[in-house]
């Protein structure tokens, strides 16, 4: 049920986005392939997503964030909404070692751009470094210890992030990568103009368009997994 409440300063900058909505859409497409599911978000923000897959019928729910914020945000949600659910502040795949999940989900911060706060976000928010895949190349690189077995991994990645070199990456992991959704994504002005500059130039025309001072960008929601995985 909708509860407006009164937002804090914490909610707000996590409040979620374009990237998340539509992952969301892509995982509610399949519904009965989150039920049951033992699931794992890093990065998980306001705990939304969160909270989705547990509507969706999923059988656990566990989070990691590095802002101890996102942390607190997402356990208040998932709590009021009666959810059971471990959150762990913590980076990337270290407070989840040795445990392995059916469905893992990430809109990682994976824009191409040194970090600094924008948009009223923290700095941790969207940053993925110059080639924006700071967080992106461990993240699968670490799918491996941590899928279970006919496990998946659905993630956001944005088209000017080099989607080819994630494809290499999995494969070396000897996992399959696809794209299930393409959408665009509108990217606030002063967003765009922190992006890396060579990428820019090279994506304008291609995954960017630009009209004036309004950027739009293709966004790829990307599902990886075992080869053989019923994907
Ligand atoms: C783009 S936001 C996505 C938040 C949420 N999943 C959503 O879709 O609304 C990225 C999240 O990753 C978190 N984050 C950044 N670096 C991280 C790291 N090294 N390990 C875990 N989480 C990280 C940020 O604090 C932020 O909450």
């Amino acid at each position: 049920m909708f509860d407006a409440g009164k937002p804090s300063p914490a909610t707000a900058s996590l409040r979620p986005s374009e990237y998340t909505a539509a992952l969301l859409h892509a995982l509610r497409i399949d519904p009965q392939r989150v039920r049951g599911a033992t699931v794992l978000e890093i990065g998980c923000g306001s705990g939304v997503l969160l909270a989705a897959l547990g509507a969706m019928g999923a059988t656990s729910l566990c989070g990691v964030d590095i802002e101890q914020d996102a942390v607190d945000t997402g356990l208040s949600l998932l709590h009021g909404l009666g959810y059971r659910a471990e959150l762990f502040r913590g980076d990337m795949w270290k407070p989840v070692a040795g445990r392995r999940f059916d469905l893992i989900v990430a809109n990682l911060p994976h824009f191409p751009m040194e970090h600094c706060p924008v948009s009223g976000r923290r700095a941790s928010w969207s940053s993925g470094g110059p080639d924006g895949r700071e967080l992106l190349d461990p993240f699968i690189e670490g799918l491996p210890d941590h899928l279970s077995r006919g496990g998946r991994a659905v993630i956001t990645h944005n088209s000017f992030v080099d989607l080819e070199r994630s494809r290499e990456v999995a494969a070396r992991h000897g996992l399959a990568l696809r794209v299930t959704l393409t959408v665009l994504v509108h990217i606030a002005v002063e967003k765009a103009a922190l992006m890396t500059p060579s990428v820019l130039v090279a994506e304008e025309g291609r995954s960017i368009r630009t009209y004036g001072p309004h950027v739009f960008a293709d966004m790829h929601i990307v599902e990886i997994a075992a080869p053989g995985s019923s994907t």
